[in-house]
């Protein structure tokens, strides 16, 4: 079988790696890739916005099954062009992909089927904002509605923190809005969820807990994920049915009520406050860092996963795990998620040897002339499989160690509410 991944980071090359250990999988072909996925795939260099090229070059090379990692391909509907043409794609349809597309798509729905999340308000101009602000109690949380890399949630301590906010949002900060969400500040710990879908059943597809401040104590700017650890401390039997009936079951009502329905994996982050789930925030991919986190502690092939998906035939299949803890730090370059130098080479890259049960995954690296360069913000992720936390963080810290790379950082403390107790 011939794969195509779209998508440049850790969690591509994660998957990458996953379905290359299937014997059934001949090529794979990353769409761009990144240095480790070039070890072990084609990267091929296309203009992503381009479907057409996209397609033809799928068709060229006779690919039987395409997976979408990031959100932005799947909100512009790769998946229903490609689709169309009777293309198998892992990944959710354009409709579906709303529910990351849009908070406010997410809230209706929630508002609607009852599902819990924190209490909000939806407003098109910046004086009824603002106005609201005065009788709302602080924190509060401003979003921007469309897709913002992360980045379009602020968590508010003051009114002119949250005037601040409503102003870059409705000057266009990440792009044109019509309308912006102001939420309740829920106080709890946050717990990421994940299942996935054929468009039929879905099954749970394990839990995490990624770090998103670049600062040890979870401090700083919020990044795109700093490390993680699976699973998440907080899940359990009861829990995992509280989410599943009263958040995704629902979820999946409200889209089949317009006339659609989810394929692909479903990531649901969470706030859980005494053991009780409210809605975050939905993505319709996997996590990044959580993504390389989870997918070393899968034991069955990841490619018959996604294609049982893509032939609605998930639940002719069982889905079975190692039962170990999993850590991953992330390495970022000096600088990120602010500026950061660009094209700096890591060196040391071979003094690195694996043991069982560890992992690195590339994110934003390039190879040129034999050498291994730091292009993007997060470079590199390191994961071990372990008995406990600790010595996974540890087995991790030893292989940095060894990396002992200038241009990069990365947070010693991912884990420490699991660890460090
Ligand atoms: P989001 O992009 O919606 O996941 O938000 C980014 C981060 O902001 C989340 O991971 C939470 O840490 C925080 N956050 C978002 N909404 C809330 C909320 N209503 N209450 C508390 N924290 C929130
Ligand atoms: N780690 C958070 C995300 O992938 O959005």
């Amino acid at each position: 079988m011939k794969v195509g991944i779209i998508g440049s980071g850790g969690r591509e090359h994660a998957i990458c790696q996953s379905i290359k250990s299937s014997n059934k999988t001949s090529e794979i072909f990353c769409f761009p890739g990144n240095a480790g996925t070039e070890q072990i795939a084609e990267n091929i260099d296309l203009d992503l916005e381009n479907f057409e090229t996209i397609k033809n070059f799928i068709f060229d090379k006779k690919i039987d099954l395409m997976v979408v990692g990031p959100e932005k391909p799947l909100v512009n509907g790769l998946v229903d062009y490609l689709e169309s043409f009777k293309i198998k794609v892992f990944g959710p349809n354009k409709v579906a992909s709303q529910l990351e597309g849009s908070k406010i798509f997410t809230k209706q729905l929630c508002q609607k089927f009852k599902i819990p999340t924190a209490k909000f308000g939806i407003f098109e101009n910046r004086k009824s904002a603002k106005r609201f602000l005065k009788k709302t109690t602080f924190p509060t949380v401003v979003k921007a509605d469309n897709l913002a890399s992360g980045k379009g949630v602020y968590i508010c301590n003051k009114e002119i923190e949250a005037e601040i906010a409503i102003d870059e949002i409705f000057d266009g900060k990440f792009g044109k809005a019509k309308n912006l969400l102001i939420e309740e500040f829920l106080v709890g710990e946050e717990m990421s969820f994940f299942t996935i879908h054929d468009g039929n059943t879905f099954k749970s597809f394990d839990t995490a807990q990624d770090h998103k401040r670049v600062l040890e104590g979870d401090r700083g700017k919020n990044t795109g994920g700093m490390g993680a650890y699976s699973p998440s401390r907080l899940i359990n039997k009861e829990l995992e049915s509280k989410i599943i009936n009263r958040i995704i079951n629902p979820t999946l009502k409200g889209l089949a009520d317009l006339g659609t329905n989810y394929k692909g994996f479903l990531y649901t982050g969470l706030m859980i406050v005494n053991n009780e789930p409210f809605l975050i925030e939905y993505n319709v991919r996997m996590g990044d860092p959580e993504c390389q986190t989870i997918l070393p502690k899968l034991k069955t092939n990841l490619s018959d996963i996604l294609l049982a998906c893509c032939e609605g035939k998930l639940d002719q299949l069982k889905i079975n795990w190692f039962d170990k803890k999993s850590l991953c730090i992330v390495v970022c370059s000096k600088g990120y998620p602010e500026d950061f130098n660009k094209d700096i080479e890591i060196q040391n890259l071979n003094q690195i040897n694996l043991k069982e049960g560890e992992f690195l995954f590339h994110a934003g690296t390039i190879k040129r002339n034999e050498k291994i360069y730091a292009v993007g913000g997060r470079v590199l992720n390191f994961i071990s499989l372990s008995e406990d936390f600790k010595l996974a963080r540890t087995n991790i810290i030893q292989n940095l160690d060894k990396l002992d790379w200038l241009g990069g950082f990365y947070r010693k403390d991912i884990g420490y509410k699991v660890i460090d107790k």
